[in-house]
């Protein structure tokens, strides 16, 4: 349990909760903290699927300026490697993951969300990439995941500009994924999350794995990496139990042991 971040589990959802107040600015503290808690819900048995939460009123407002502010290069090409450490471990936990989104979501805040599979927003949230207004640009995945989300143009428009965007014109581009009343955000998180509770745990990494990495590779090398991906769920005691639940009973009412 960290001091300023902390895994929540409950009925099979971890939910990540940042507790920086006022902006959950993410100091090297809170990154370390982040990652220890993604590494704890990869190993948990009782975490099917993750939410990260900034609480009722804010995301994250990115990395603490304050702390940066001091930093030589030398520095920050240490820090660097913490920050790529973090984002990468949530990026890579291997269960269904979502971005429960407050207020706003900027700079290293919005890359938060974007290690996420999903992002869910409140109607006033804003996000943005607000670094080249500091002299400086994303340096946690920003430039990487943006572009791959929303295009080049998009992801461009947005750095090179700093402009934040509220959540309808983050939903229109791709950037988050559903808009729900601010007082909803946890709970809707919450139901969305609670689908994948009890669902095949295997094949639901192994559909995370295929997607994020077989999307860096060639057409040729993500087709051979979903063939092994697919004959290795045969060797799954859950797909027994949902191809005989199909044979049985019809569609969609396996219950799946997570082996
Ligand atoms: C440190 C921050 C902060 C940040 C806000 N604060 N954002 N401190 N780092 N990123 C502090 C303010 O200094 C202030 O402290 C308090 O939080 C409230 O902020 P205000 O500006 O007074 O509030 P408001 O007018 O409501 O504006 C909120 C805001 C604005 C829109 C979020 O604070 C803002 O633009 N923040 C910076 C956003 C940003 O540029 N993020 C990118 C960071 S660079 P006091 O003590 O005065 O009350 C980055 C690089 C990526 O993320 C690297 C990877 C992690």
């Amino acid at each position: 349990m960290g001091e300023f971040v902390r895994l929540e589990v409950a009925d099979g959802i971890g939910t990540i909760r940042l507790d920086r107040p006022k902006m959950n600015a993410l100091n090297l503290q809170v990154q370390t903290e982040i990652e220890e808690c993604a590494r704890e819900a990869t190993l948990r048995d009782d975490v099917a699927a993750v939410i990260v939460y900034g609480g009722e009123r804010v995301f994250a407002a990115g990395a603490d300026i304050k702390e940066m502010q001091s930093m030589s290069y030398t520095d920050m090409a240490v820090a660097v490697e913490g920050l790529h450490s973090f984002t990468t471990t949530l990026a890579r936990m291997p269960k269904p993951s979502v971005a429960a989104i407050t207020g706003y979501a900027l700079g290293g805040g919005c890359e938060l969300a974007m290690c996420c599979d999903f992002r869910l927003a409140g109607e006033s949230a804003q996000l943005g990439q607000p670094e080249i207004l500091l002299g400086i640009i994303p340096g946690a995945g920003g430039t990487q995941r943006l572009t791959r989300l929303v295009g080049p143009a998009k992801a461009k428009d947005l750095i090179f500009s700093g402009r934040f965007i509220k959540a309808d014109e983050a939903l229109a581009i791709g950037l988050v994924d559903r808009v729900v009343p601010d007082d909803q955000v946890y709970a809707a998180a919450r139901e969305w999350m609670s689908t994948f509770v009890g669902g095949p745990r295997f094949a639901l990494k192994a559909a995370k794995e295929a997607i994020d990495r077989g999307g860096e590779l060639d057409l040729d090398s993500g087709l051979a990496l979903e063939k092994s991906l697919f004959s290795a769920l045969f060797a799954t005691h859950d797909r027994f139990v949902g191809m005989e639940s199909f044979v049985v009973n019809g569609p969609g009412k396996a219950q799946f042991e997570g082996r």
